[in-house]
């Protein structure tokens, strides 16, 4: 036996460290189904045959605002039969470890040793008091009573997805918001032509993708005004929108975007496209679990020569499912009622 003559401690060490890796190597992950819609189905029967109740089919499909009227082939998160799971925290932003300031002083940190230390404020809630004390710059999603949605393609332009994105969005007649990174559209300029050629809206990403909120004030106005010039030689429109990286911002290139007419514009809905790229039943269960009125959807324009599974497949169905149940495309200023550009 490979444990034979081993202490008893090192045994149980050696299967510890054995079981960490095991659920490294296969984390563990609730998978909702997706149902498609048939014929004849309506909410009541699609809950019967899959063993859960009516409430928690809706709970689990936000974006449903006509229960009534179920299209042929719309998409539904099917939730588990079990009773409901404690509530997993799906709408932070791409998960950044947690990195909080450290250069500011807390004078409660000197406090006697064997006290217990504050909780320590994550990126997240620091992002979030900021972002409430600049709510007339930034904005997470468009009025809620609406039925008005915005897709939102960050880190483009690409060669490859954003032709494939660009090419959904006119089969199904839907405008969008590009959030694009300097550094491409130097390589693709005519990508970005494209995207204003067919009535979309362009806005700044940074120019090199680099979490402004950790940057000094230099480095950020050079990200930015770098970005809005590419588009000014290419589009001749000066955006005035800009979703800094990973969403995260610092007090200083808030102040610099309020004087220098910009809005800062995240999402209310990330469809983790990012993190499933070829599990498509993820992204829809993300996406549509969320929507509804005024949101703002996040996906992306990934770079690769393969066109990508989600963008292929997922994209129509989703834009299917939320027209079928009267959700309007339009692009973020319109939504906003906001300029795109200055
Ligand atoms: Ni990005």
């Amino acid at each position: 036996m490979w444990a034979k003559g081993m202490k008893p401690t090192y045994k149980l060490l050696l299967i510890g460290v054995l079981l960490a890796l095991l659920m490294q190597v296969n984390p563990v992950e609730a998978e909702q189904k997706v149902h498609r819609v048939q014929q004849g189905e309506n909410l009541f029967s699609i809950a019967e045959k899959f063993g859960v109740r009516v409430e928690k089919l809706l709970a689990n499909n936000k974006y449903l605002c006509l229960p009534n009227a179920l299209a042929r082939n719309l998409l539904l998160v099917i939730p588990d039969p079990e009773p409901a799971p404690p509530k997993t925290n799906s709408t932070n932003p791409k998960p950044k470890p947690a990195t909080p300031q450290t250069d500011k002083k807390d004078p409660s940190q000197s406090a006697p040793e064997k006290a217990a230390a504050p909780p320590k404020k994550s990126l997240q809630m620091i992002l979030e008091e900021l972002f409430r004390e600049y709510k007339d710059v930034v904005f997470l999603s468009g009025p809620s009573r609406s039925n008005k949605i915005a897709l939102t393609f960050d880190d483009g332009p690409t060669e490859v997805t954003s032709s494939q994105v660009l090419d959904i969005l006119q089969q199904n007649n839907v405008k969008a918001t590009f959030f694009l990174l300097g550094q491409n559209i130097d390589r693709y300029p005519q990508v970005v032509a494209r995207i204003v050629r067919e009535g979309h809206v362009v806005a700044g990403h940074s120019w090199s993708h680099i979490q402004l909120e950790k940057a000094q004030l230099p480095r950020i106005i050079g990200e930015v005004t770098d970005t809005e010039n590419a588009i000014y030689q290419i589009a001749g429109v000066r955006p005035a929108l800009l979703r800094p990286p990973y969403g995260s911002l610092n007090r200083e290139g808030l102040e610099y975007l309020r004087q220098n007419g910009y809005k800062v514009v995240n999402w209310s809905v990330d469809s983790l496209d990012w993190k499933y790229p070829d599990r498509g039943n993820q992204v829809i269960i993300s996406t549509l679990r969320d929507v509804r009125g005024g949101s703002i959807i996040l996906f992306h324009t990934l770079p690769g020569k393969d066109p990508s599974p989600i963008i292929g497949k997922v994209l129509p169905e989703i834009i299917y499912s939320l027209k079928s149940q009267g959700y309007q495309f339009v692009t973020v200023d319109q939504l906003l009622s906001i300029p795109a550009y200055k």
